[in-house]
């Protein structure tokens, strides 16, 4: 599948973009992010339009709200247009980086990848946990030798749990539990919800809440097509339930997130972020969850790094046989095959 185009995507936490020069690749973009003197992050092309330089690479470096190509020196403002080339006064007219629309919301930097008229904030999906202060979060992001599609797969259907994170997040009442599936074909929204209600508790929930016993455990999944994954983690010891007013202060709440951006065809970056509601000031608690998230990540990256090694040897296609596990995941690849025709140039969409 080529890149949905027309869309937000994370690119970086904000924490990892300053006053140093800052490249990532978001659907085969090559992007330059830094940061104004005032703190406004601008995102615009990593290439110098002289000879291609990348603009990331040393010698190039700031100074002050401009940037200095290390080749042979063009200068380029944080609008992208370039102010200063070496040996004539005279600017070429056509000497203009590409910029990008960029936006910093909960903690992530968002590009839009696409047409810039069509560029609305408004379509950015939120995850305001992520510096809310009545939450404490970690996070990272691990690169993935993979295609966008097996991680969006690999999140829609937690059933894996049990079986590659064994030990970890998954019990066997996560593979044997049935899950409920909901599709907004006016959003593109798709939620997956499994209930548990007498549980094993995994040692990532035991270590952090303190339960001891079995659990009521509910994972309740809000995917925004292209990017953003959130799965809402409720978990309590058995028969301990919302209360009916609503309020629900007798269990522990974990916000699963996870931003999916393609870098090219076939890798990924697999941004992941943990918030929870409970012992916000413990470091020990925040050190084992970011351990023990960042372990299971791993064991997914393990695992798609491989699938993608093998499907890459059948480019013909490749058979697949779907279970009622695969329901989110399904009706996720529907929805992104409608967003990529629509983003696409009008030639590409199909009759
Ligand atoms: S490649 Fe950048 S100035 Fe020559
Ligand atoms: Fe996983």
């Amino acid at each position: 599948m080529s890149f949905v185009r027309n869309q937000w995507y994370v690119a970086a936490y904000g924490t990892e973009v300053g006053r140093e020069l800052f490249s990532r690749t978001v659907c085969g973009e090559s992007i330059l992010f830094w940061r104004t003197e005032a703190g406004e992050i601008t995102a615009m092309a990593d290439r110098c339009v002289h000879r291609r330089f990348p603009l990331s690479e040393k010698p190039s470096n700031l100074v002050g709200d401009t940037v200095v190509c290390g080749y042979h020196g063009f200068t380029y403002g944080a609008d992208g247009g370039c102010v200063a080339v070496p040996g004539q006064t005279r600017i070429p007219r056509t000497a203009r980086l590409a910029t990008f629309p960029v936006r910093e919301r909960d903690s992530f930097v968002w590009v839009w990848i696409g047409d810039k008229e069509r560029a609305d904030e408004s379509l950015i999906p939120r995850a305001p946990w992520l510096d809310s202060p009545d939450h404490t979060t970690v996070w990272g992001m691990e690169p993935l030798k993979a295609r966008f599609m097996l991680l969006v797969d690999n999140l829609l259907d937690l059933s894996h749990e049990t079986y590659l994170h064994g030990g970890y997040i998954g019990t066997p009442e996560v593979a044997h539990t049935p899950i409920t599936t909901e599709v907004d074909d006016e959003t593109g929204v798709v939620y997956v919800s499994r209930h548990m209600d007498d549980a094993e508790c995994p040692s990532f929930y035991a270590k952090s809440t303190g339960i001891e016993g079995r659990i009521v455990r509910w994972q309740d999944i809000e995917y925004f097509p292209p990017c953003l994954y959130l799965l809402h983690s409720r978990v309590a010891p058995v028969g301990v339930y919302p209360k009916d007013d609503g309020t629900d202060t007798d269990a522990f709440h974990v916000e699963v997130v996870y931003a999916i951006t393609p870098e090219t065809e076939n890798t990924t970056h697999d941004f992941w972020a943990v918030a929870r509601d409970f012992a916000l000031d413990d470091q020990g608690v925040s050190d084992f969850l970011h351990d023990n998230n960042r372990t299971v990540v791993l064991q997914d990256v393990v695992a798609l790094d491989k699938l993608e090694q093998v499907i890459a040897t059948e480019p013909d296609g490749y058979q697949e046989l779907s279970i009622n596990i695969d329901t989110g995941g399904l009706a996720a690849r529907r929805i992104l095959k409608r967003m990529a025709e629509e983003g696409a140039p009008r030639e590409q969409v199909a009759r």
